[in-house]
């Protein structure tokens, strides 16, 4: 049985997501597709790690390109199925950073706005590895810890969390350094093609900053 981890639960709870995303001004999915759009050539198959309603990988189906999503909510997949533009859509935990099979490999793999809640980022990265084909892009965002960040952060399990979310929610939602991630990505022998970094809006009500990094990497 899925084990609904808060962050699940949280938007499980969701019933408009595009509409919060939107109130939100939620840009990472934008950054995604710009960031990729350029590099875009022969691709076929992607997978959208934490897919949601599909807010990151619905505009590459105009491309040409085919689409299998994977998200812990049950009521996110749902609503991504309406839309009709997925191959294939499977409810799974990525908490621990494994990747459930598709017995398919992946052209581009994409995660938007979902590995601030994996909890091993190194399983993860490593999973990623093994099912991106040779050249294969992957794209991904993570919450930055940042000394400017207004996010405050406490140590829960050895890693830093945002102290709010996981007060208010419970939820863990893990803050890296640049430097925590580019050793993880060198260690799964991935060279980065574009990094980029952009801050956005902890809520329509609160102004207050979070920082996040964009890598494109192969
Ligand atoms: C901020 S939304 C991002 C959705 C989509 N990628 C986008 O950019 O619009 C976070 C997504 O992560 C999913 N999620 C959160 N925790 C998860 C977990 N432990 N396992 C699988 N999915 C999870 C949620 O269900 C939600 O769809």
């Amino acid at each position: 049985m899925l084990d609904k981890k808060p962050s699940i639960q949280f938007y499980e709870k969701l019933e408009n997501y595009d509409q919060f995303a939107s109130e939100h001004e939620y840009a990472v999915p934008e950054k995604i597709f710009d960031c990729l759009i350029r590099h875009i050539e022969k691709h076929k198959l992607v997978l959208d790690i934490g897919i949601g309603t599909g807010l990151a990988s619905i505009k590459l189906v105009d491309l040409g390109l085919k689409i299998f999503g994977v998200d812990g909510s049950k009521n996110q997949i749902e609503i991504c199925k309406k839309k009709e533009f997925a191959q294939k859509l499977v409810l799974h935990d990525l908490s621990q950073g494994d990747i459930p099979s598709f017995s398919l490999t992946f052209d581009i793999i994409i995660s938007s706005g979902v590995f601030e809640f994996v909890l091993d980022l190194n399983q993860m990265f490593k999973s990623v590895r093994n099912i991106l084909n040779e050249d294969g892009l992957f794209c991904f965002c993570v919450r930055e810890l940042n000394k400017n960040s207004h996010i405050e952060t406490i140590k829960v399990n050895g890693m830093l969390v945002d102290k709010n979310a996981y007060k208010q929610y419970g939820i863990l939602c893990v803050h890296y350094s640049e430097q925590e991630i580019e050793t993880l990505l060198k260690n799964h022998k991935f060279d980065v093609l574009v990094k980029d970094s952009f801050t956005a809006y902890v809520s329509p009500t609160n102004k207050d900053l979070m920082f996040n990094l964009l890598y494109l990497c192969k």
